[in-house]
């Protein structure tokens, strides 16, 4: 059985992410979503806020089980015992870090890492620019799902 790890800040999960994580479904056996407790930038939503999101997003796929963590992502694999960790690739211009970070985590333990290319329909989507347009009252329609178009929008209000 094939265990994947999806990584992210997910602040918040956007419709991207769902669509990189449906990808991944359909491809492994178990998918774990791993949230990033403490990513750099400092998040909006907190730990639990974003794993909460993402379980209600995930309650329709039953491979599916969310986590958070701190500390290297490798580490985190290794002791979830997932094999495999998956990216989504929006553009080109992804492609550049996450090689960086495919290689780095390669080197510390072995781990394969396999991307999978998101729809172009959500190329453009981001956490930031979903939090920005979100912050600014625009719409997020099409950006995001509608539990975090509503945690956004009592964030912001
Ligand atoms: O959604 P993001 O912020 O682009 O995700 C980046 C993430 C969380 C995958 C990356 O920062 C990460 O793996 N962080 C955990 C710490 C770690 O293992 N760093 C070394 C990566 S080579």
């Amino acid at each position: 059985m094939t265990v994947a790890v999806v990584p992210g800040s997910f602040d918040p999960p956007t419709l991207g992410h769902v669509d990189v994580i449906s990808r991944a479904v359909e491809v492994f056996d178990r998918v774990l979503i791993a949230v990033v407790a403490n990513p750099s930038k400092s998040p909006l939503f907190t730990a639990d806020e974003r794993t909460a999101m993402l379980e209600e997003i995930c309650t329709g796929w039953e491979n599916t089980e969310v986590d958070s963590f701190d500390g290297l992502l490798v580490d985190f694999a290794r002791d979830k015992g997932a094999g495999v960790i998956v990216k989504g690739l929006r553009a080109v211009s992804d492609f550049e870090y996450e090689l960086q970070m495919a290689q780095m985590n390669h080197h510390l333990s072995g781990v394969q890492t396999v991307f999978l290319p998101t729809s172009p329909d959500h190329a453009y989507l981001s956490s930031s620019l979903v939090k920005e347009v979100g912050r600014f009252g625009g719409s997020l329609d099409g950006l995001v799902s509608p539990v975090v178009a509503a945690a956004l929008k009592e964030r912001f209000e």
